[in-house]
């Protein structure tokens, strides 16, 4: 039980992850501003914080060369037990939106057609290496070390090699938060071999679904001849656990957060305003594996199939901007709101739009209410490890019962079969068709589907993934 695990781990937990809670820009008056990291790694974790103490190294989004600044950032950091790992401004671009954006993400997503480049992946290993030192010299042999996300999978194996110098053992777990690949789409990375290697460095090795843990395990063994047994992985004399642990979020986070005053008055002010009308809502980062395109296509072709809903239907659909040096972010950008302005204009009535496109971040109270007065939520993945956005919309649906409508290829499909309706994103016609299903659903339907995902979401928290991920490498020794 999650009792059993916080109490088996006494030991000192550090967090690793290339992205921390809060990123660090300059504001125009030369000050240091933070604000809360978007995204699902940030989300798990924050809510990981209610039931165990961690520090959190990681990258704080920009680094200042003056000592003075850097100290001023550190501070800023430090009630939030984060601890930033400075990069040189070049490095750090070449590794994040380089390697990390433009190389690894598409490969990691099962995309074909990725553009190898040296000079990115040295960035990679460096940055890699930098975060290894600045650990090795953090941590104590007890401690227990979790290295999060595909940003840094060369960490467990350059960091054991840190240790072993020091002649300390090193309880290392690693969890990726994107899908992994099969050795196939793998395969296309020059470089493949060194991320199995430096990910087989690790004790515990934890993936969102069984598949995903799966084509890890048999890349492992087509690509380096590791031997595979069960759920371990044997290779160079090490057993290297793996396992698939179910992330989630912080479900009370929204059940406080909607009894508030001020999203009650700001619900019944949306709901009052869309009285009529029903409300389809979409939140994702701008990014291509999000589908957002074919979330377009698709509702367009509903409005087309089911006239009589034109009028009475809107998709408010917010779009956070993320990655966005990386050129094919960019491009999409551009081409979401051609569409978007495309549809509108073809639809549109002086008194009524069929898209209401937010291209920004909004706050986390506009979020809940959004996602509370909302009828359906369509989340269109071309490919996605979890997708907690899903969960998040449960989880603020208790009085309206709404229909999540959920791409086949989103992790959380997995888990969410009963309860969701499913199609391929690609298939704009079972989309329409799934849109139409969803504003029809009786009350009672609806009921008995949304009491099978609120059960879901409200046993996998956040808390309970951290938790049985940490007991499980607790239970291990290097
Ligand atoms: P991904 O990790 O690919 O971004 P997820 O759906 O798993 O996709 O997670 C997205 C997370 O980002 C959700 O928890 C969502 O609430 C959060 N999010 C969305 N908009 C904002 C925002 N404006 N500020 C902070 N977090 C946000
Ligand atoms: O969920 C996948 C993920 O890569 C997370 O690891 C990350 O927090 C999120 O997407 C947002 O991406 P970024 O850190 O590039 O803003």
């Amino acid at each position: 039980s999650s009792e059993q695990a916080s109490t088996s781990t006494k030991r000192n937990l550090i967090v690793i992850s290339n992205r921390l809670p809060l990123s660090v820009k300059r504001s125009e008056d030369g000050s240091y501003i933070s604000s809360m990291s978007s995204g699902g790694l940030v989300t798990s974790l924050s809510g990981l914080t209610k039931t165990a103490e961690f520090r959190w190294y990681g990258w704080p989004g920009m680094s200042p060369k003056e000592s003075v600044e850097q100290d001023e950032i550190r501070r800023s950091l430090a009630p939030h037990n984060a601890i930033p790992v400075f990069l040189d401004e070049e490095l750090a671009q070449k590794h994040y939106n380089g390697f990390s954006n433009q190389i690894l993400w598409p490969i990691l997503h099962y995309q074909p057609g990725v553009t190898y480049d040296e000079g990115k992946w040295e960035a990679y290993k460096k940055v890699n290496e930098i975060f290894a030192d600045t650990i090795a010299e953090a941590a104590q042999e007890e401690d227990l070390i979790w290295v999060h996300d595909y940003h840094l999978m060369l960490l467990p194996e350059l960091l054991r090699e840190r240790m072993a110098k020091k002649k300390r053992q090193a309880c290392i777990g690693f969890s990726l938060h994107t899908p992994f690949p099969p050795s196939e789409s793998l395969k296309v990375l020059p470089v493949a071999k060194d991320i199995l290697k430096g990910m087989l460095s690790s004790t515990l090795v934890g993936f969102h679904t069984e598949d995903y843990r799966k084509n890890f395990s048999e890349s492992c063994e087509y690509l380096l001849n590791a031997r595979v047994q069960d759920s371990s992985i044997l290779y160079k004399d090490r057993l290297v656990k793996t396992g698939h642990f179910t992330v989630g979020i912080d479900p009370d986070k929204f059940n406080e957060t909607l009894k508030k005053d001020d999203v009650q008055a700001r619900i019944h002010d949306l709901n009052e305003r869309y009285k009529d009308i029903k409300v389809i809502v979409g939140v994702d980062r701008l990014d291509y594996i999000k589908g957002l395109t074919q979330k377009l296509h698709g509702f367009e072709q509903f409005l087309t199939d089911y006239p009589k809903w034109q009028g009475k239907v809107v998709l408010i659909q917010v779009a956070v901007p993320s990655r966005e040096d990386v050129k094919e972010y960019q491009e999409l950008e551009t081409e979401l709101s051609c569409l978007v302005g495309k549809i509108n204009g073809k639809f549109s009535k002086p008194e009524y739009s069929p898209i209401i496109y937010l291209h920004r971040s909004i706050p986390f109270t506009e979020l809940t209410a959004l996602y509370s007065i909302a009828d359906m939520c369509l989340l269109t993945s071309s490919r996605d490890g979890m997708n907690l956005v899903a969960f998040e919309y449960i989880a603020c649906q208790e009085q309206r019962n709404g229909v999540l409508a959920l791409s086949e290829f989103a992790g959380a499909s997995v888990f969410m079969a009963d309860g969701t309706i499913q199609f391929h994103p690609a298939n704009i016609k079972e989309m329409s068709q799934c849109i139409h299903q969803g504003l029809t659903m009786s009350k009672e339907e609806r009921k008995e589907r949304y009491d099978k995902l609120a059960k879901f979401v409200h046993t996998n928290t956040s808390a309970r993934w951290g938790q049985s991920f940490v007991a499980e490498l607790s239970k291990r020794h290097a």
